[in-house]
């Protein structure tokens, strides 16, 4: 290859191929099979030896293209029901690609003034667009997890803070275990969060009235009037299993009764507030004292966004407090005092661009689409012979599996496993296994923008074809 410096050269050569690929990569999205059969296999071949001479910039170009042609899980398509996942719409891919292009140190004002005031501007649209109070700040992070680290670190020092304690310089030894009510809808990533907060998972206590883990409300009440003290409460707006929701205003109640802390984890849920329709569900989110979301699921901008924001502003600035002589502020918002990384993406200019080129109606059509989509799915389990419909489906996620009368449930579980990878294997669409209620069941997300009524017709032939193929005499 040379001198690296030659190859200054190649970057309108580079973005050329890489603009012709990605044409092509979407081009048929629609229609390709989620992942090509035999992908898994070619990926796990992929054992090249480090590069001592490099090939040069359009060999690695043209070669990473016609990999990912070939192996790329198709999730940003119409046909992904899979965990919870949205596809880049247009103007949120050119924004990362332009953040990119741009490279700006989404760190602070001094490291790029673009990158700060564009990120400010678009977390406080994403507050508009959620109708919360003007009080509440926000940042962007790296997803969901991080939006609920973000938010629960607000919640951990307002705690600490109530018995006399700055926890980032003190730490947690010598206080009490914080106690953390939910219901037994939290999702594994709050959890995840609070771990790595050091408020310690088994300090949250599941308040669960049945099987599939709704709030036992009573028991909230009982649990924070024994406390007589701090607590908080985590509210789940969207269990990622059933799409169904936490009683919020009800928890807004008795967090406010009891000065309870009370964070919402709306990674998906959130977006219910954007379509009259479904705004209900996430009704008292504004009433929390942080909230955390994600901008990669229902704001359908390539991975990764997600975004957390917190009422008392000054507390989500100083969650993560650094100081140093060389990154002193400089005149403008600083993102990193909100979160616990230094350098990271400017993400906000993909969300930005997002939001610019929807708009409020934008969005809430693209909600509303996908809310009458699983509604439509849902409706079909329901009166299908040999399917059931686990749990209603209030948004977007459809919790179901195929059944027939005369199995025992251990067998039925045993066939829905399989129907999972056959449904996958099939390519037409791509489903999720989960357990609801202690039973095996699929589930299906509906949050990418373009999915249509036909991409969800398909996915019914293809369970429809699974099952005759699982189930033959029933
Ligand atoms: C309710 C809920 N919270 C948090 C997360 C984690 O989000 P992320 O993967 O963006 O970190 C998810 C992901 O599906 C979710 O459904």
């Amino acid at each position: 290859m040379g001198d690296p410096v030659n190859e200054r050269d190649q970057v309108t050569a580079a973005l050329t191929v890489a603009a012709e690929e990605a044409r092509r990569y979407l081009e048929d999205l629609d229609t390709r099979a989620v992942l090509d059969p035999g992908a898994e296999e070619v990926v796990h071949g992929w054992a090249d030896p480090m590069p001592e001479d490099g090939d040069g910039t359009i060999v690695a170009v043209r070669e990473l293209a016609a990999r990912g042609q070939q192996v790329a899980t198709r999730s940003s398509g119409p046909r992904f029901f899979h965990f919870v996942m949205g596809g880049g719409t247009p103007a949120g891919l050119a924004g990362d690609w332009l953040a990119s292009a741009f490279d700006q140190v989404a760190f602070a004002w001094a490291s790029s003034p673009m990158a700060a005031r564009l990120e400010q501007v678009a977390t406080d649209w994403l507050r508009q667009l959620f109708e919360l109070p003007e009080e509440f700040g926000g940042v962007l992070t790296s997803g969901a997890t991080m939006g609920n680290f973000v938010a629960l670190a607000a919640a951990r020092n307002w705690w600490a803070e109530q018995r006399g304690i700055d926890v980032e310089r003190a730490g947690l030894s010598g206080l009490p275990a914080p106690p953390i009510l939910s219901s037994g809808y939290i999702h594994p990533s709050a959890l995840q969060a609070i771990g790595m907060l050091g408020l310690g998972q088994d300090n949250v206590e599941r308040l669960a009235s049945d099987a599939a883990g709704r709030l036992d409300a009573d028991a909230l009440e009982a649990r924070l009037v024994e406390l007589d003290g701090p607590a908080i409460v985590v509210a789940n707006a969207g269990e990622v299993n059933s799409g169904d929701f936490d009683p919020i205003e009800r928890m807004a109640d008795l967090a406010a009764e009891h000065g309870a802390w009370l964070h919402v984890d709306g990674a998906f849920g959130l977006f219910a507030r954007v379509a009259p329709e479904a705004r209900g569900l996430a009704a008292g989110a504004e009433r929390a004292d942080s909230v955390g979301a994600d901008g990669h699921k229902w704001l359908n901008v390539p991975y990764d966004c997600g975004f957390a924001f917190v009422r008392d502003g000054t507390m989500l600035r100083e969650s993560f407090s650094a100081s140093g002589a060389y990154i002193a502020p400089a005149g403008g918002w600083d993102p990193h005092t909100h979160v616990p990384e230094m350098s990271r993406r400017f993400r906000g200019l993909a969300a930005w661009c997002a939001l610019k080129s929807f708009g409020r109606e934008g969005y809430r059509a693209v909600v509303e689409r996908c809310v009458d989509n699983a509604a439509a799915f849902a409706a079909w389990v329901e009166t299908t012979p040999g399917l059931e419909l686990m749990n209603p489906a209030p948004l977007n996620i459809v919790c179901f599996r195929l059944t027939a009368d005369d199995l025992a449930d251990e067998e039925i579980d045993r066939i829905n496993r399989e129907a999972v990878s056959a449904i996958q294997a099939d390519g037409r669409a791509f489903v999720t296994g989960t357990t609801w209620t202690g039973r095996a069941a699929i589930r299906a997300a509906f949050d990418n923008w373009r999915t249509s009524a036909a991409d969800v017709e398909l996915l019914q032939d293809a369970v429809m074809d699974v099952r005759a193929g699982l189930l033959p005499a029933h």
